[in-house]
């Protein structure tokens, strides 16, 4: 029987997820997304193109792979549907390709709004949140009060969205948030017929009974270790398990069906949204930063907060995930950089700790290790041996420290732009 293997974020999201599922597809026969929903967004470019998936697996462009929106993600019909007409557009037919699971819970239009109501509500404190509903609808389905895509399925759909609509509209008058909800509403009623039209299925029986023909399985992760609701800094996180653990319960899938796992990073860290973030840069460097790997979010084109690797943060992202393959991203983005830092171990109130603090807010000073920068245009790099020495020595140093090997290293956005060590 096969395992599921998993690729996953390590940082605080878009480490480049997109791109590697891409690059990697070809390996397997199914593609599966687990967790999360359109707060993602999955850059993908080849043949001078350029994607940005949201809800649909990075798979989808490998052509003739199975792709599907697992038990744990959370769809909303209308941003599902302009996804996927786009990808139509531009000739990629979804119906045979894409299916979703039945247990995929559903946002709707008065999430969007309950989303916008608890940010206002928060003042100063608010999340940062990307406004697609994410949290009001995972704590729906954590209280037993949301709606699943197999309700699509069943004649009494419009009760059941009516008393959800019901509910949510008495939490907005208390909260005393003005909204308009109508347009949005007949947006969602037609795209939820839309929704209708791809096989929705039983993905824990589908993705089971694929490893058990022997058939190989890519899961897809959404955001990043830091950002998971468990074990990322809270509160200041999504609604979901974006950690492996989250594979088993947005799949189905056993533990002791987990395989490999790729862990994504940043050759430096972003952020994007409010929370503590301890090696952000605030001077010209963290600029530079931005405005060399267009750090700007593909979902809200908010900018990203940039700031040096954390590897505390990286150390502790591999234990939680149990990675077993280390993949490397936009290290060309600091090509011309003449010194290159990454920390090594915090500083709290004079105390040296290697660990990943409960509170990693208060007085924490990261303490760093600074590296000669290779100035070389690594994009122009088509092997390992071909990279720069002081390169070389970047990423050795990373896996001496981390104790799991870099086997993938990405140097460009492009598909092609992908050394993969052998
Ligand atoms: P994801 O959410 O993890 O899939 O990542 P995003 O797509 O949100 O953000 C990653 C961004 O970096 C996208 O714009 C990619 O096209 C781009 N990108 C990916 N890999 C590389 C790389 O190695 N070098 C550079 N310069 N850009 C990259
Ligand atoms: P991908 O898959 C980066 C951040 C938001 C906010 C917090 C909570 O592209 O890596 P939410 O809307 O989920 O309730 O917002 O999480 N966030 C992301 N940041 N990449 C993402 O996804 C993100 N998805 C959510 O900015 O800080
Ligand atoms: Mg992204």
């Amino acid at each position: 029987m096969k395992k599921v293997d998993v690729i996953l974020g390590l940082q605080w999201g878009d480490e480049g997820k997109g791109k590697v599922v891409d690059v990697l597809t070809p390996r397997y026969d199914v593609v599966a997304r687990f967790q999360g929903g359109p707060n993602a967004g999955h850059t993908l470019e080849f043949s001078g193109e350029k994607y940005v998936l949201r809800s649909i697996p990075s798979g989808i462009f490998q052509g003739g792979k199975t792709n599907i929106i697992g038990s744990g993600v959370v769809i909303d019909a209308i941003l599902f549907r302009a996804e996927a007409e786009e990808l139509a557009k531009s000739g990629h037919d979804l119906t045979r390709q894409l299916c979703i699971s039945k247990k995929a819970h559903l946002i709707l239009p008065t999430h969007r709004i309950l989303d916008a109501a608890y940010e206002a509500a928060k003042g100063s404190g608010k999340i940062g949140t990307t406004g697609k509903g994410i949290g009001p609808t995972y704590t729906d389905k954590v209280s037993r009060n949301g709606m699943r895509v197999g309700d699509l399925l069943s004649p009494d759909f419009p009760q059941i969205y009516a008393r959800a609509k019901a509910r949510h509209e008495r939490i907005l008058r208390s909260l005393g948030y003005a909204y308009d909800i109508a347009d949005l509403e007949r947006q969602w009623f037609e795209a939820v017929e839309f929704l209708r039209r791809f096989r929705l299925i039983d993905s824990e029986y589908f993705i089971n009974g694929a490893l058990a023909e022997g058939r190989s399985v890519l899961a897809e992760g959404a955001q990043g270790t830091l950002l998971d609701v468990d074990f990322g800094s809270y509160p200041f996180v999504t609604s979901s398990n974006t950690v492996c653990a989250g594979v088993c319960t947005g799949l189905g899938i056993a533990p002791n069906r987990i395989g490999e796992v790729f862990g994504i990073f940043k050759a430096y860290c972003t952020r994007v949204g409010a929370g503590p973030f301890p090696t952000e840069l605030f001077d010209e460097t963290g600029e530079r930063l931005c405005s060399l790997g267009h750090e700007f979010g593909a979902v809200t084109g908010r900018k990203r907060r940039c700031g040096w690797l954390d590897l505390v943060a990286l150390k502790y992202s591999i234990m939680i995930n149990g990675v077993t393959q280390l993949i490397m991203m936009k290290a060309d983005v600091m090509n011309d950089f003449d010194t290159i830092r990454v920390a090594t171990a915090y500083e709290i109130g004079g105390v040296r700790t290697s660990e990943f603090p409960y509170d990693i807010a208060e007085g924490l000073e990261p303490v760093y290790t600074d590296f000669e920068g290779w100035k070389c245009d690594l994009r122009g790099c088509r092997s390992y041996d071909e990279f720069p020495p002081a390169f070389r020595r970047y990423i050795e140093f990373i896996e001496r420290e981390t104790g799991v090997p870099v086997r993938i290293v990405s140097v460009g956005p492009d598909r092609g732009e992908t050394i993969v060590r052998n």
